[in-house]
C-alpha cells in the first residue's frame, strides 16, 4: 500500500560511492540492496505472524541496515518490539518510520497503541485520529480511539467510536461487548474475539500487572483444594480452564500427574507453555473443548478468574459434572453480584449474572445462581466464601471462591 513511499528512501551510501563512475552498476547495486531489504522485511512479517517476535525484529533490523530509510521496516520493528513489551523502543521505531513516511497509517496507529499501553491515553488519541484522517475506514483505529476515550472518561465519544466500528464491521466482538457494557446490555457471554484480543494484548505484562493488583486467587483456590482433600497424592488429572500464563498450573503442579490447560488467547498459552508444568495446552473456547473431552476424566477442574468472561454458566457446570470422576472437585472464582458498589445490602439480585459497565466489562454472578447450578448438576458445595479477589481502580474487587464436589450416582439419587 505504501510501496511508493520507498521510492524516496535514502540510498545506501556505499553502493553509489563504490559505483560512482558506472551508473548502471550503481543502479544494479541499489536494486539488489532493495530486493535484499524487501526479503528481510517479508521474512520479518512471516515471523511476526507466527509469533516469533525476536526473529522478526532481527529481520527488520537487517532490512534497515541495508536500507536505513525503509519506513515500513521501522514500523514493523515497532510492532515486533511492542509485542515483546518494549514500549519505549517501539515508540522510537514508529517515530522514526514517520520521519521517513509522515503518512504511514500503521505507524500512527502503532504509536497510538504504544502510548495507550503506557497509559498515555491523551496522546494516544492524537495518533489514532492521525491514522483515521488518512484512512477513515481503519476499524481497529476507531476501536482503539474508543478505548483511549473511555480511559479519559469521555464515555459518549467512546461509545460513538464503538458504534462506528460496528457500522464498518458488524461482527466485531470487541465493539459488540464494549457497546453492550456501556448500554446496560447483558449478553450470555463475552465474544471470543473480545477475550482473545484482550488477553493477547495483555500477555506480556499480565503477571506483573496482576501482582500489582494483589491477585492471589490461584494460591487461595489451591489452599481450599488442599483443605478439601488433605490426602491428595500428587497424581490427579487436572483441567485448568482459562489457564492464562499458567499461574494456576504453577500452584497445582504438586497435586497433578497430568495438567491440561485451555485458553482462548494464543499469547497467554505461549507464556503458560514456557512454565513447563502443563502436559497438554489446548487453544480454544473452554466450553467447546470440555464438550470434546471424555467423561469422568478429571479429578479436579479449576477456573480462576475465568468465568468472569461468561455470564451464563449452565453449560460449564454441566460439562464439569460430566468430566469429573465421582468425588472430583470443581474449584472456581466469580465476581459477586451482591458485592458490587451500590448493590442493596441483603437483597437478592434480580438476575443470575450481570455484565458490568465499561471499563470492567466483566460479569458478576449471584450467589443463588451458583447454588442452583450445583443443585441442578448434582454437585455438592464444599466451600463458598466471599473474598477479596484483586484490586481494580483503587478498590477491592470481591467475589466468591467456590469448591464443588461431584456426588456419586448413589448420592445424587
Ligand atoms: C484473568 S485471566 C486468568 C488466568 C489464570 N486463570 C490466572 O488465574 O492467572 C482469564 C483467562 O481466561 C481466558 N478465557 C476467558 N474466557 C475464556 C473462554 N471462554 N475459553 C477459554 N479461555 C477463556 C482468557 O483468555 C484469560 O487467559
Amino acid at each position: 500500500m505504501f510501496g511508493w513511499l520507498r521510492k524516496s528512501f535514502t540510498r545506501p551510501a556505499s553502493t553509489t560511492a563504490a559505483h560512482g563512475a558506472d551508473p548502471d552498476a550503481a543502479t544494479q547495486a541499489q536494486a539488489k540492496a532493495r530486493s535484499q531489504s524487501a526479503q528481510h522485511k517479508s521474512l520479518g512479517d512471516q515471523c511476526l505472524n507466527a509469533g516469533a517476535e525476536e526473529q522478526a525484529a532481527n529481520h527488520y533490523r537487517a532490512a534497515i541496515a541495508i536500507e536505513p530509510g525503509f519506513a515500513e521496516a521501522h514500523c514493523r520493528l515497532g510492532d515486533a518490539l511492542r509485542s515483546q513489551g518494549e514500549h519505549v523502543q517501539a515508540a522510537a521505531c514508529y517515530r522514526k518510520a514517520l520521519t521517513f513516511a509522515p503518512d504511514l497509517v500503521d505507524a500512527h496507529y502503532g504509536l497510538g497503541v504504544t502510548l495507550l499501553e503506557r497509559s498515555d491515553s491523551r496522546n494516544a488519541t492524537v495518533y489514532f485520529r492521525n491514522a483515521l484522517a488518512r484512512d477513515p475506514d481503519l476499524v481497529k483505529a476507531h476501536t482503539a480511539l474508543g478505548f483511549a476515550l473511555l480511559e479519559l472518561g469521555e464515555r459518549s465519544a467512546a461509545q460513538a467510536c464503538f458504534q462506528t466500528t460496528l457500522r464498518l464491521d458488524p461482527d466485531n466482538g470487541m465493539a459488540q461487548h464494549l457497546t453492550a457494557s456501556m448500554t446496560g446490555g447483558n449478553p450470555d457471554r463475552a465474544p471470543r474475539q473480545y477475550v482473545e484480543k484482550l488477553f493477547d494484548g495483555f500477555a506480556n505484562h499480565f503477571d506483573a500487572t496482576l501482582q500489582q493488583l494483589h491477585y492471589d486467587t490461584p494460591k487461595k483456590l489451591s489452599a481450599l483444594i488442599a483443605q478439601c482433600r488433605p490426602d491428595a497424592a500428587g497424581d490427579w488429572a487436572v483441567l485448568d480452564l482459562g489457564c492464562g500464563t499458567g499461574l494456576v498450573g504453577q500452584e497445582l503442579a504438586p497435586f497433578s500427574g497430568q495438567l491440561v490447560g485451555v485458553d482462548l488467547s494464543g499469547k497467554m498459552l505461549e507464556k503458560a507453555r514456557a512454565r513447563n508444568v502443563y502436559q497438554r495446552l489446548l487453544h480454544g473456547d473452554l466450553i467447546g473443548i470440555m464438550q470434546e473431552e471424555e467423561a469422568a476424566r478429571y479429578d479436579l477442574i479449576v477456573a480462576a478468574d475465568t468465568l468472569i468472561y461468561l455470564g451464563k454458566l449452565d453449560d460449564v457446570a454441566r460439562e464439569a459434572q460430566r468430566l469429573l470422576v465421582d468425588g472430583g472437585l470443581f474449584a472456581f472464582s466469580v465476581e459477586a453480584l451482591e458485592a458490587l458498589p451500590g448493590a442493596p445490602p441483603g437483597a437478592s439480585p434480580p438476575a443470575d449474572y450481570q455484565l458490568q459497565p465499561a471499563p470492567s466489562c466483566r460479569y458478576a454472578h449471584a450467589s443463588d445462581y451458583i447454588y442452583r447450578l450445583a443443585t441442578e448438576n448434582h454437585l455438592g458445595v464444599r466451600h463458598r466464601a466471599l473474598a477479596h479477589l484483586r484490586n481494580s481502580v483503587g478498590t477491592s474487587v470481591r467475589g466468591y471462591l467456590v469448591v464443588m464436589e461431584k456426588r456419586s450416582a448413589d448420592q445424587a439419587a
